[in-house]
């Protein structure tokens, strides 16, 4: 009889229970691909009177460390998230030599260095397929089936819950709060969904895949963001009135030595691939020189899809397959290609503007010389008419650019916000065309 690969899982909630039903609901299939049996010994969580229907009651504990230094126990999976006790965990883990799977991109995208040099050290491995767009297999490709490449570029919708927000929004005409509400009820959203609708999610995500793609280590505070938490119906109706879908993306470049990235709502036609992905749904567009681009897609958050991924990374650490990747990978140990950050001053984007102006003679004269003076183009305008015809109406100015410099367009941004006509300050979006 082969030895069981005995597994202590810190965490017993969405993913969790996920990961309880694939690997209780389906042993055989799972015995079977992992060449040996995968036996859930202990669930740590942190109330033990908690519901869980997935989860057998006699093997629920809220002891973390006596679940990780269990001498019967080979790998710990840690779904806690966090990077306090999860931190503390991964490492007491590794030190006790426990392969570690985890589906925690805050952890990893700020902690990854020391993480994976104690890894490293204690010839253990990381596993981490679910941290990034939940059950699609993206870390497997970037780390295997994509090697032959140099990518060149990647762009992605990394965060389940804000474009479920921003299609609930767009399609069934739901209300943000209620939107967010529907995304937190589905399993989608962090335990804190500030970090889901301010675009830190999508930075942690966007923070390992460009390890992983040009071997660069960015921390959030490297990655301009900005999230779907302030954008307002007004804009989503304006953007559709002019052909765009807007998804909150994540993007990274390479300009010669320079890798540009940030995380900003965008607008993309509608007839762009990644505007037509909806819901909780994730994509990834990856552009390598060799193979050209190669578009991923499927569900990126939520039980199953998730737990797809937790399990598939266990599976890996049962036949040995894991290790290997681990051991050639040597992530977050710096960068093989000598690539740096790129300030994003000098990125040249389209930009949607939109600004509140005093319906009078003379105001769209200056906001278009604040633009020429900044050597910004204008492709289009729209002013409809207001609604009220007194001397005090106010009218949304929408602009579409030309091709800019960022630097230019936000100094061009601050004039504007200054001009006497301008009622409330300008909001601005990049464009993808
Ligand atoms: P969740 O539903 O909130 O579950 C967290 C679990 O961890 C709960 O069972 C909780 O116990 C337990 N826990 C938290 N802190 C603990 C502590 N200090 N000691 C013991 N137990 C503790 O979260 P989740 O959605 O499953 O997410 C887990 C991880 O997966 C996070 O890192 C998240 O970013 C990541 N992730 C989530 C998704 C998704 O779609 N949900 C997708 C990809 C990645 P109680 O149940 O008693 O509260
Ligand atoms: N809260 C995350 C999201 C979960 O909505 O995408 C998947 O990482």
């Amino acid at each position: 009889m082969v030895e069981p690969l005995q597994l202590a899982m810190l965490g017993g909630g969405t993913v969790g229970g996920g990961v309880a039903k694939i690997l209780l609901g389906h042993a055989d299939r799972i015995t079977s691909r992992a060449g040996r049996p995968v036996q859930l010994r202990h669930v740590v969580v942190r109330d033990p009177a908690k519901t869980r229907p997935s989860i057998p009651k006699e093997i629920i504990s809220t002891d973390w460390k006596a679940a990780v230094h269990d001498p019967q126990v080979h790998v710990v999976v840690e779904l806690m998230g966090g990077t306090t006790t999860a931190k503390m965990a991964v490492m007491e883990a590794l030190a006790a030599g426990k392969h570690v799977v985890t589906a925690n991109k805050a952890l990893l995208a700020e902690h990854g260095a020391e993480i994976f040099e104690h890894a490293r050290r204690h010839e253990r491995v990381v596993a981490f397929e679910a941290s990034v767009a939940g059950g699609i297999p993206i870390i497997g490709a970037l780390s295997q089936s994509l090697t032959a490449n140099q990518v060149t570029a990647l762009q992605g919708i990394l965060n389940g819950t804000s474009n479920f927000i921003l299609t609930s929004m767009a399609d069934k005409g739901m209300s943000y709060a209620d939107a967010l509400k529907e995304a937190q009820r589905l399993g989608y959203a962090e335990a804190d969904p500030t970090l889901d609708v301010d675009g830190s999610d999508a930075a942690h995500k966007l923070a390992i895949l460009v390890q992983l793609a040009f071997g660069v280590t960015a921390t959030l505070g490297d990655i301009e963001r900005q999230g779907i938490d302030g954008l307002s119906a007004m804009d989503l109706r304006f953007a559709q009135e002019l052909g765009y879908t807007v998804k909150l993306l994540a993007e990274a470049w390479l300009e010669g030595k320079e890798v540009a990235l940030h995380v900003a709502p965008v607008l993309l036609r509608h007839t762009d691939m990644l505007a037509q992905v909806r819901g909780a749904f994730n994509a990834i567009q990856i552009k390598g020189d060799a193979v050209g681009e190669v578009l991923f897609q499927g569900p990126g958050a939520g039980e199953l899809p998730t737990a797809s991924s937790v399990v598939g990374d266990i599976i890996d650490i049962a036949v040995g397959r894991a290790q290997r990747t681990f051991a050639a990978s040597k992530l977050w140990s710096g960068s093989p290609q000598g690539f740096v950050l790129r300030p994003s001053q000098g990125v040249k984007s389209r930009f949607y503007l939109r600004v509140l102006v005093a319906d009078k003679p003379g105001v769209l004269a200056d906001v278009a010389r604040v633009l020429a003076d900044e050597q910004i183009s204008i492709a289009t305008v729209i002013q409809h008419e207001a609604q009220e015809e007194h001397a005090e109406a106010v009218v949304p100015l929408v602009i579409m650019t030309h091709y800019a410099e960022t630097g230019r367009f936000r100094s061009a941004l601050d004039k504007l916000n200054k001009l006497p006509g301008v009622v409330s300050p300008g909001v601005s979006y990049s464009v993808d065309d």
